[in-house]
C-alpha cells in the first residue's frame, strides 16, 4: 500500500502512518506544496493521501489516482477538497476538527486584542526608533474590555472566541444558522440577525466555513452597515470576505480596523494594497499553530488515513 504525505508532518504522526503492515510511505520534503502536477504524478499509484490546505483536490486530479482510497486533510476546514468527487469516487475524506478549536480562538483573541491596541505597529514604530517619549496620544487604540464583540458562526471556535470575550467582559452577540442555547447560558450570548450584529458590534469576528453560500460575504454592502469605529477580524478563509472591497472600507474608513489570518491568495501577495494600509494587522494563516496543535492535527490526520487505508469507519469523516 503506497500513501503520499503532501508536507514533512511531526514524525508521531508518521509513525503512525508506518505502524501500517506493508505500507510505502513517501513524503513530499520540501517547504512548499507540491505544485499540481507534482502531486498528480506522486498520487498515481497511491492507496491513500495525506495533505494540506494547500493541496487543491478536485475530481480531474482524483482521475488519475485510481487505488485511493482515503484523502485525509490535516485541517478543520476542507474547502479545498471536492468532497463530492471523492464520495462519487469511493474515495473517504477525513479532517481534525477539534483539537485546534481553543488554539485557533487563541489566536483570534490575540488578533483582536492586537488590532484594536495597535501592537503591530505600536512595535514597529519601537524596532525603528519611533519611540522618543511617552506620548499622550500616540499609539492609541480601542478598548477591548466592555465592548461589543459580533461572532458570525457559533460553532466550535466561535464558542471558544465567545468565552474569551466573556473573560475581557465583552457583550457577546452572534449570528449564525441556528441557535446555541450553551453559548447564551453560559455567557450571555445574545442570537441577533446579521444586519444587527454588524450594526451594533464594535468587533465582528468571523467564524463560518468556506462554502459557495458564505464566500464574499462580507463586503462593502455589510461594511457599510458597520460601525465607523468598528474592528474586522478575520481567522476562518480568507475568501469569506471580498478583499478588494475590505481595501476600499478600510480605506474610506467605513470600518476604522481590520486584523487578518487569512486572505483571497495565500501567501498575501507583497504588492497587495493590505500591506499598504496602517489600520490592519495581518498574519500568515497561523490559526491553529500551536506545537501541540499542529501535533495532534498531524496525529489525528494520520488515524483517519489509516482507518480509510484498512477500509474502517474515519475518526473524523466529512461529508
Ligand atoms: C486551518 O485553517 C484549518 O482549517 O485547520
Amino acid at each position: 500500500m503506497r500513501v503520499f504525505v503532501s508536507r514533512a508532518i511531526p514524525k508521531d504522526a508518521l509513525d503512525i502512518i508506518q505502524g501500517v503492515q506493508g505500507v510505502e510511505l513517501d513524503v513530499w520534503d520540501d517547504v512548499t506544496p507540491p505544485t499540481r502536477e507534482a502531486l498528480a504524478a506522486r498520487i498515481t499509484d497511491a492507496d491513500g493521501l495525506l495533505c494540506l490546505l494547500t493541496d487543491r483536490i478536485d475530481g480531474p486530479l482524483l482521475d488519475g489516482a485510481p487505488r485511493l482510497k482515503v484523502v485525509s486533510q490535516m485541517a478543520v476546514g476542507y474547502d479545498n477538497i471536492d468532497v463530492p468527487a471523492c464520495k462519487q469516487r469511493g474515495i473517504a475524506v477525513g479532517n481534525t476538527p477539534g483539537v485546534l478549536t481553543e488554539t485557533t480562538a487563541d489566536l483570534a483573541f490575540g488578533l483582536l486584542l492586537a488590532t484594536a491596541r495597535r501592537l503591530s505597529e505600536a512595535e514597529n514604530d519601537l524596532r525603528s526608533g519611533e519611540w522618543k517619549t511617552w506620548s499622550p496620544m500616540q499609539w492609541t487604540g480601542v478598548d477591548v474590555h466592555d465592548s461589543t464583540i459580533g461572532i458570525v458562526g457559533m460553532g466550535r471556535i466561535g464558542y471558544e472566541v465567545a468565552r474569551r470575550a466573556h473573560g475581557f467582559e465583552q457583550e457577546i452577540i452572534y449570528s449564525g444558522r441556528s441557535r446555541n442555547p450553551q453559548v447564551e447560558s453560559a455567557f450571555g450570548a445574545e442570537f441577533v440577525d446579521l444586519d444587527t450584529l454588524l450594526q451594533r458590534s464594535d468587533f465582528v469576528s468571523i467564524h463560518t466555513p468556506l462554502t459557495p453560500e458564505t464566500r464574499h460575504s462580507f463586503g462593502l454592502e455589510q461594511f457599510r452597515k458597520m460601525k465607523r469605529s468598528s474592528i474586522l477580524i478575520n481567522t476562518s478563509r480568507g475568501p469569506v470576505v471580498n478583499q478588494v472591497e475590505l481595501v476600499e472600507a478600510l480605506r474610506q474608513g467605513l470600518i476604522a480596523g481590520a486584523g487578518l489570518d487569512v486572505f483571497e491568495i495565500e501567501p498575501l501577495p507583497l504588492d497587495d494594497p493590505l500591506l499598504s494600509l496602517p489600520n490592519v494587522v495581518l498574519l500568515p494563516h497561523i490559526g491553529s499553530a500551536s506545537i501541540r496543535t499542529r501535533t495532534r492535527m498531524a496525529v489525528l490526520a494520520a488515524r483517519n488515513l489509516v482507518a480509510g487505508l484498512e477500509g474502517k469507519p474515519l475518526p473524523n469523516p466529512v461529508g
